[in-house]
């Protein structure tokens, strides 16, 4: 699109300003009756940490302030979820009785707390600027809470949205859809391995700057599999080590970004790296935490709702693991409790394609069974690779 200067008239005003996104808030107060008010507002922001202070610009036209100005001294910021579009709706539109539908209790100052809100704010008016045709109203903060763990609400170009976290491209996602017809030449070999070995198998692939479980197969004892199919793991150190600048994935220097400043971590997690790519192969043992608790950490990273903060709690997980992963030597006769064994297996010009993993393994295995079971994998990836060189070469 060519660069244009606009002449700022009312509708071109609008539409620039429409480009700039909003959340969504409904300040809420009750009438002297004790009826509900609400007037929905995309102006919400917060001003000041120390005192706190926060503001909000109705139009100075607007009914639903005038009822909230006289009502009370007080209003309530009410930030909607990303679910709530429905009840944004129906506070926006003009009549009476907007609250019918919408479920609500009292908040500590005495005003409306729309049920199923992220978080909610109490406030005084503090004081009301002019803003041209808008009021400029400033809130001191009395009280807050936060009710849910949810996305926000977003408003966008006079559409309603919601945040998302670097989501897969649409080259990411075809080349995701290739990868699991791929893992489908592997189908044999895994379930042999599986029933061979009584432990999991799975085929991971790379998504961008996550990792896909797109084909899983169970010992008959075990029926973990299914739950793993689909799941979307972040590569981040000191996961996905064995993916890192395959085609269709991330690059080292995205994946050692992804661990911020912490210059130690980084350090461990170049090491590792080169210590998967020196061996061809990747182990990961069993720490403070439980296969369990790590499988539930994934599951709520591979929700395409997740927030930033459920992102951080995520990674912060991953980090108490470093050390249980790529360790130096396996020696013979010690023992080894072991979450994750996995291989790559390769394309004709040496890129990775798929990772085969091995879980549900036995407790307290001796260093020359997991070496053992290492070879087997091993042996089973490079049959998967002649196949799947067949298939692309067909493709
Ligand atoms: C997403 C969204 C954001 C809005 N933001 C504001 C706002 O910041 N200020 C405002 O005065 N009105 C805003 N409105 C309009 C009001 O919610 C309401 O529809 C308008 O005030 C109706 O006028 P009344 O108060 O006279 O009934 C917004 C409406 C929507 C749907």
């Amino acid at each position: 699109m060519q660069s244009t200067q606009m002449q700022i008239d009312h509708d071109s005003f609008r539409a620039l300003l429409g480009n700039y996104p909003t959340g969504v808030a409904v300040i809420t107060g009750l009438d002297p009756r004790g009826e509900p008010l609400g007037m929905v507002v995309g102006t919400f922001t917060s001003v000041s940490l120390n005192p706190p202070l926060v503001a909000f610009l109705p139009m100075k036209t607007s009914r639903s302030f005038t009822a909230l100005r006289e009502a009370s001294d007080r209003f309530c910021v009410n930030i909607l979820a990303a679910d709530q579009e429905g009840v944004c709706r129906k506070l926006a539109a003009p009549g009476e009785r907007k609250f019918d539908a919408v479920p609500w209790r009292l908040s500590p100052e005495g005003n409306p707390i729309i049920q199923g809100v992220v978080g909610w704010i109490d406030c005084e008016f503090a004081n009301i600027v002019d803003g041209g045709d808008h009021y400029i109203v400033l809130g001191a903060v009395k009280s807050m809470g936060l009710e849910r763990d949810a996305l926000p609400l977003l408003f966008f170009q006079r559409g309603y949205g919601r945040f998302s976290q670097g989501p897969l491209s649409a080259a990411d996602e075809r080349q995701l859809l290739r990868s699991v017809r791929l893992a489908e030449v592997a189908r044999e070999e895994i379930e042999a391995i599986a029933a061979e070995l009584s432990v999991g198998c799975s085929v991971i692939a790379p998504a961008g700057s996550d990792a896909v479980y797109v084909a899983v197969a169970d010992s008959s004892a075990s029926s973990q599999g299914k739950d793993r199919l689909g799941v979307r793991a972040p590569m981040a150190p000191p996961l996905g080590a064995l993916l890192v600048d395959s085609p269709n994935s991330i690059s080292e220097e995205l994946w050692l970004a992804r661990l911020g400043k912490n210059a130690e971590a980084v350090e461990k997690a170049r090491e590792q790296l080169a210590r998967v790519r020196e061996r061809g192969w990747s182990i990961s043992l069993m720490g403070s935490l439980s296969p369990a608790e790590l499988e539930e950490a994934i599951d709520t990273y591979s929700c395409p709702q997740r927030t930033p903060e459920q992102e951080r709690r995520f990674f912060s997980t991953v980090l108490s693991m470093f050390d249980m992963h790529e360790p130096a030597e396996l020696n013979e006769g010690d023992r080894y409790d072991v979450m994750h064994l996995s291989v790559p297996v390769k394309r004709a010009d040496g890129t990775t394609a798929l990772v085969m993993r091995l879980s549900e393994l036995p407790p307290q295995m001796q260093g020359a069974d997991i070496k053992r079971i290492l070879s087997r994998l091993q042996s089973a990836a490079a049959n998967v690779e002649v196949l799947i060189r067949g298939h692309l070469a067909n493709s």
